[in-house]
């Protein structure tokens, strides 16, 4: 079914184009901020009114009226508010029928995208080099979020982790593994710690000229074609990949090695890039080096500010990997590309984006969007590092996460089973760290502070998992029964837990066209805050018995609405802590 306010948006959109005489219009329609003005009131007939030059309250009423001719069943009644407002209420009836309706069949909540497309998400993709870092833990956790969210609206995704495979760092690394790696099997242990091996390597290369000499040979060689030097790097990525899955796995996120857009797949592709913008006539050459200037970006005083996209000794760029990865998904019809990075990559993406539009290597048929976020700060205000100042590994993080959840779990539950604590423990555990990112709006700089996200209180991971376990409890104790459908809303807490489930579609379709996770975690949020005053305030298992069936109906709807939603941020719930 479609979400309440993409119904009520055209029905009363249709009302107001028939009284406007006009082909379209916005009913803008919002969830009313009081309760006392309904359900949702539409917003856009004073916009609407003030085009078509009619009073608001005049439009209003014309719309009233012909929407009452036959009003819609999920109607009840509709009232004029303020200067020109559309106060909506809904019917009780109607609302009790679709969440009954989605307890047979509880995937009705989320609808289905009207124009399903084709969309590629990159995200996460670290710098094979290293090992992965906090750095990448937001775009990791936000990318798989939104991942989630486009496929279950139906849409077809491509995930495309865009992994830094490719430059001289990479003739290093392998010069230096030929070196003091002796057989194969070796491999795994000396690669176990990328960080030290990175530096030691690093540091061979700045202290030995012979060594530094060979390192940039062995680059040369590799771009050549070489298969000695190709094996060695190919050892070394599928080592740095397995880095990379074991933190996937750890986090629960959906990239496999199928979902790889390497940086080194665009070889081929560079110097046709280069070519292209050539034939296009937008080359120029700055200090040997070829740039794009676009008039669009000029420096601080004023200074063109070029793209550079080949360097004055022949080797290509960062920017010249992505126009080259932005052809190939025109030429994979897709239609939405969504880049989850860093926002401290802003410009690159949105000159990049330019170029490719002034190039013709991508068109209006194809959507280019950064989906930025901030950085992750200490509780300091300052990027967060280990106390001596070195970034944190992400498979360190998480192992410290597991660990402060199993010792709250022990000390809120002596007498669980040890297995039992460290199962919840990681489960809360992962889902804090999880949680605690999405839940923020991703495009601020964001503090990780262990004690918040761990909390019990607020906007956390452990207070929603907390809420749907308290849930399942209820439905444990109730006598067995199929608590199928929801009887009657006596009661305003009852109406309004059950009319917030229903407006998860609304919030899903928020999180497709904008990206923000955020508006899903507050919604469940609020969703447990609605169930919390339902609990408090209308006895369950204690009613009579039409009331309690009805009621643990909702709390069992109310529980597949939660799992739903965190599923879709990609947290698994507990039936029990
Ligand atoms: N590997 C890059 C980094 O670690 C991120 C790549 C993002 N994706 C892209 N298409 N540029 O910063």
């Amino acid at each position: 079914m479609a979400s309440l306010k993409h119904y009520l948006n055209s029905v009363i959109g249709e009302a107001l184009a028939e009284a406007t005489q006009s082909e379209s219009c916005n009913a803008n329609v919002i969830t009313s901020s009081k309760p006392g003005f309904g359900d949702y009131q539409a917003n856009g007939i004073m916009s609407e009114a003030k085009r078509h030059r009619m009073k608001p309250r005049d439009l209003a009423q014309q719309v009233i009226i012909s929407l009452e001719q036959s009003l819609p069943s999920l109607i009840d009644r509709l009232e004029i508010g303020g200067p020109g407002f559309i106060n909506i209420f809904l019917s009780d009836r109607e609302i009790r029928t679709r969440a009954t309706l989605a307890i047979q069949e509880p995937d009705l909540l989320v609808p289905p995208a009207e124009n399903p497309i084709k969309v590629a998400v990159d995200y996460s993709s670290p710098n094979l080099a290293k090992e992965m870092h906090v750095g990448h833990l937001r775009g990791t956790i936000i990318g798989d979020a939104i991942v989630r969210v486009l496929e279950r609206r139906g849409h077809t995704v491509i995930r495309q982790n865009h992994v830094g495979d490719w430059g001289t760092q990479f003739g290093m690394l392998t010069t230096y593994m030929k070196e003091t790696v002796g057989a194969v099997n070796d491999l795994p242990n000396a690669l176990a710690d990328l960080e030290s091996f990175y530096r030691d390597a690093k540091q061979r290369f700045d202290k030995d000229p012979v060594f530094a000499e060979k390192a940039r040979l062995s680059v040369v060689k590799l771009q050549g074609g070489d298969e000695d030097c190709l094996n060695a790097w190919r050892m070394f990525i599928d080592e740095s990949l397995r880095h990379c899955e074991a933190v996937y796995e750890a986090l629960d996120v959906t990239l496999t090695r199928n979902d790889l857009d390497a940086e080194s797949r665009y070889n081929d592709d560079l110097s046709v890039i280069i070519e292209d913008l050539q034939k296009a006539d937008l080359l120029a050459e700055s200090k040997g080096a070829k740039c794009v200037f676009l008039p669009e970006f000029t420096g601080k005083d004023g200074e063109p500010l070029p793209l550079i996209v080949q360097k004055s000794d022949g080797g290509y760029l960062y920017s010249t990997t992505d126009l080259a990865a932005i052809r190939l998904r025109r030429k994979m019809s897709i239609q939405r590309a969504l880049y989850v990075v860093d926002a401290r990559q802003s410009l690159h993406f949105q000159q990049v984006f330019a170029v490719a539009r002034a190039a013709g290597f991508s068109n209006q048929d194809l959507s280019l969007e950064h989906v930025s976020y901030g950085t992750m700060m200490g509780k300091d205000g300052r990027p967060f590092k280990t106390r001596s100042g070195d970034t944190v590994k992400l498979a360190e993080l998480l192992e410290e996460a597991k660990q402060r959840a199993y010792e709250l779990v022990t000390e809120k539950n002596p007498m669980l089973p040890d297995s039992q604590r460290r199962e919840i423990a990681e489960r809360v555990g992962i889902g804090a760290v999880k949680y605690a990112d999405l839940s923020k709006n991703r495009t601020s700089d964001y503090i990780f502070d262990w004690s918040t996200m761990l909390s019990f209180e607020g906007n956390t991971a452990p207070y929603l998992l907390y809420a749907y376990a308290r849930i399942k409890s209820i439905l444990r104790k109730a006598p067995k029964g199929n608590y199928h459908a929801i009887q009657n809303l006596s009661e305003p807490e009852e109406r309004a837990l059950c009319l917030k489930i229903l407006q998860l579609g609304e919030v899903i379709e928020a999180v497709d066209r904008d990206c923000m996770p955020n508006q899903l975690c507050n919604y469940l949020y609020e969703l447990s805050g609605n169930f919390m005053k339902f609990y408090e305030n209308c006895p369950i298992l204690k009613a009579e018995s039409s009331q309690a069936e009805s009621r643990l109906a909702l709390c069992r709807l109310t529980a597949e609405t939660l799992q739903l939603g965190l599923d879709l941020l990609g947290i698994t719930p507990l039936d029990q802590m």
